[in-house]
């Protein structure tokens, strides 16, 4: 194995050239800090009008195919950390994270594929424990407001009251966005995945897929599908779309933590709206999209009208963009002393905010002073207290607020 100290950058991003992976370098190169990087991508003149793109003609570029297993080792041997923005991480992933597992390369990435994370923790946990890799999935939105916001709550309820909320609920409130095509193409392939191969099935479907094997279920049922009132936000709330992976993710969190919060900490997501019948259109929205993209013809015209792979939204949507995520800590057994966290972001949440999150998870893998050994982590069980300190240079704060 290439000792991290020989290696000559301290971050890769690959797929530079996509999209979301455009934005993260653009980022980078803009951050008044200190370290070594490349892009990487698969076609060396992308990667030219990319180092154009973000003023940095100097910037060492990587040539790197996901189908080739040799140009990945080459690529992950070179640097401590790699950032990765090429998805669907279904179709691509697997050889990546492989190839960090075996070279003791820590890794971060955005998917919220839950079929392929399942699948991945059989194949390359071993490796990651034997050569100190960290590997991090779910580094944007989905899911660090939730992660982290459940993270922050939990730290604050301790702090408080001495002890850890066995209930927690996120909430999604205002936001902000619009989604690009290959968040499109992911979704796509994890409905299509879903419907031919059963184990992806139940991977997608199951609330604790993403559980160690070895820990028991918790709890927890499926996400909310429909209309419901909550009394501790005096709100209606409908199905967040994003609670099929966040749930999963805070989840995992708890088992990777030792079930710090219990064997029956419980964890729920909805989202908040003005009205009844707002929760409404909410929940016939979800329900519809869902058909549409569970059948076959609906799902091929969605294909040609939605963005296409490398396009999404414009600058000015993603400047003006923002989201506002809550999260209630339930006090075991005073709801006096419950604890309300707001998740704030600024810029869309799909990209704008996604891109930062995802660059600063980079840092801190290769920068902070992290406790967890090689493995396969949550945000929340590898970066904790760290990361939600990046997060500020993100424009992603965390505040404790009134009830
Ligand atoms: N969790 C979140 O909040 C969040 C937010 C945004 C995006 N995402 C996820 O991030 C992923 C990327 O989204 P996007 O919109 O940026 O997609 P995109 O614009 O289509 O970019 C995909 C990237 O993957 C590269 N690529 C494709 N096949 C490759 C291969 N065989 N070898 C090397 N590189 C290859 C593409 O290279 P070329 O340029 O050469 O085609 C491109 O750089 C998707 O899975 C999406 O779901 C998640």
């Amino acid at each position: 194995m290439v000792s991290q100290d020989s290696r000559p950058y301290d971050l890769v991003v690959f797929g530079a050239t996509g999209f979301t992976g455009a934005l993260v370098a653009e980022y980078l190169a803009g951050l008044d800090a200190s370290f070594s990087w490349a892009i990487a991508g698969r076609s060396s003149s992308k990667l030219e009008d990319i180092k154009q793109r973000i003023g940095m003609s100097n910037l060492p570029t990587i040539v790197a195919d996901s189908a080739d297993a040799n140009s990945l080792r080459a690529m992950v041997e070179q640097t401590r950390v790699v950032i990765t923005t090429v998805g669907p991480y279904a179709l691509y992933g697997t050889p990546l994270i492989m190839a960090c597992a075996e070279a003791g390369t820590h890794y971060c990435d955005l998917t919220g594929e839950a079929q392929w994370m399942a699948s991945i923790y059989d194949k390359a946990t071993a490796a990651a424990n034997e050569t100190g890799a960290r590997l991090v999935h779910t580094c944007g939105f989905d899911c660090i407001p939730s992660d982290m916001g459940v993270f922050f709550a939990q730290q604050t309820m301790l702090d408080l009251h001495g002890c850890y909320a066995r209930q927690v609920s996120g909430r999604m409130g205002r936001q902000k966005g619009a989604v690009s095509g290959g968040t499109v193409a992911s979704m796509m392939l994890a409905v299509e995945q879903g419907a031919s191969d059963p184990v992806a099935r139940k991977a997608l479907q199951d609330p604790y897929s993403l559980y160690p094997p070895e820990i028991a279920p918790g709890l927890d049922g499926s996400d909310q599908f429909g209309v419901r009132w909550d009394d501790k936000f005096q709100s209606w709330t409908g199905p967040f779309v994003m609670a099929a992976i966040n749930t999963k993710v805070v989840r995992r969190s708890n088992a990777l933590g030792s079930l710090l919060y219990g064997s029956d900490f419980r964890y729920e997501e909805a989202t908040l709206t003005d009205n009844r019948r707002g929760a409404m259109m909410v929940a016939a929205g979800s329900a519809m999209a869902l058909l549409l993209f569970s059948l076959k013809p609906t799902r091929y015209l969605l294909k040609r009208q939605l963005p296409k792979p490398g396009e999404g939204p414009s600058k000015a949507v993603r400047e003006t963009g923002f989201f506002e995520f809550f999260v209630h800590a339930h006090h075991p057994e005073d709801s006096g002393n419950d604890v309300r966290v707001l998740v704030k972001g600024q810029r869309d949440p799909g990209y704008g905010a996604t891109a930062r999150m995802l660059a600063q998870a980079g840092l801190c893998l290769a920068f902070d002073d992290l406790t967890v050994e090689g493995g396969i982590w949550t945000p929340a069980s590898a970066m904790g207290d760290a990361l939600v300190k990046r997060l500020a240079d993100a424009d992603v704060t965390f505040e404790v607020i009134d009830l």
